[in-house]
């Protein structure tokens, strides 16, 4: 710890011992030695490979973003519950709640960066997934932080019933659903709409939530695309699927059938809180990244108790 500080020529002497004395919780002197920018490309070409494999515009970007986010949003400020700290989806009962239904996929197609990095945490791992997923879709950088441990069971899993449903019935209860949810993390109504940008990456699964297709036509692409669409489009109810009865859960589409939103999308253009921050993005595409990266960051940090790093002392 010391060595470390004093390793830095550009310290002054006085300021690296009282920075000593300060760091009464120095975890982050032993933050994982794993070395981030090889663990991140390793993800990075994970992601890349998949997509060329498949080819079918199924890929891991969504599915990596949405892994980050439910090992987070498990959290709860009332009494620092839940969160990434752990990584407890691997274990029962996180593993088995209906919102983590096909991540464990997700998971999985991570075994491979894990053994070729063993030094970085499961914890850290999926956390980072997502901000990988991010950055090579386009999407500005997030800041992120290693040191998170894993537990070795999921005894101290908070109760299900935390992630959010994306459809509540009414647009008034679904939208205090939703802002419950994210109020109960700590996150205001900005935060709230910067993080449901997400939806500009990836799509949905009859065979995971139950919903089907994508949000934009550029699902690999991180953009305002979710925000425009939102505004522009005329979305309607799901109908038809394939040229027979659509059977799913209610969900919206836009005139093309292409496209979809859920009922918590559309909630967030009918409360009008929520839709002066959703046109704010939906013009400003630099906007919307910069609160994206700060709120996604505090997701994956959410009752992970880094200490302050210690130039913030002064
Ligand atoms: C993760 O949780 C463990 C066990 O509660 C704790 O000791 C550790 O400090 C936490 N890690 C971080 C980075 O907060």
């Amino acid at each position: 710890m010391f060595s470390r500080i004093a390793a830095s020529s550009a310290v002054p002497l006085a300021v690296a011992s009282a920075a000593t004395l300060s760091l009464a919780s120095p975890a982050d002197a032993k933050a994982s030695p794993a070395n981030l920018p090889a663990v991140k490309a390793s993800i990075a070409d994970l992601i890349s490979s998949d997509a060329s494999a498949r080819g079918d515009g199924t890929a891991l970007t969504g599915t990596f973003v949405r892994l980050a986010w439910h090992c987070s949003g498990s959290y709860s400020a009332a009494d620092n519950s839940g969160g990434s700290n752990g990584s407890r989806m691997r274990f029962e009962p996180e593993a088995k709640w209906g919102a983590n239904a096909g991540l464990k996929m997700a998971r999985d197609r991570l075994e491979g960066v894990k053994e070729k990095h063993p030094e970085i945490s499961y914890a850290d791992l999926y956390t980072l997934s997502g901000v990988v997923a991010v950055e090579e879709a386009g999407g500005p950088s997030i800041p992120f932080r290693l040191g998170r441990s894993d537990f070795a069971d999921g005894a101290t899993s908070p109760p299900d019933g935390r992630l959010p449903d994306a459809d509540k019935g009414a647009v008034p209860k679904t939208v205090g659903h939703v802002r419950d949810v994210f109020n109960r993390m700590g996150f205001s109504d900005r935060e709230m709409v910067a993080l449901v940008g997400a939806h500009a990456l990836g799509r949905c699964h009859t065979d995971a939530s139950g919903y089907w297709g994508p949000w934009t036509n550029a699902e690999t692409t991180m953009s305002n695309e979710y925000f425009r669409l939102l505004v522009e489009e005329k979305w309607t109810i799901k109908k038809t699927h394939n040229g027979g009865k659509w059977t799913g859960p209610e969900q919206y589409e836009d005139k093309t059938g292409n496209l979809m939103m859920l009922p918590s999308d559309v909630a967030l253009i009918q409360d009008p809180e929520f839709a002066k921050i959703v046109k704010e993005f939906a013009d400003n595409e630099d906007l919307f990244f910069k609160e994206f990266a700060a709120s996604f960051s505090k997701l994956l940090e959410l009752g992970v108790p880094f200490p302050k790093a210690w130039w913030k002392f002064w």
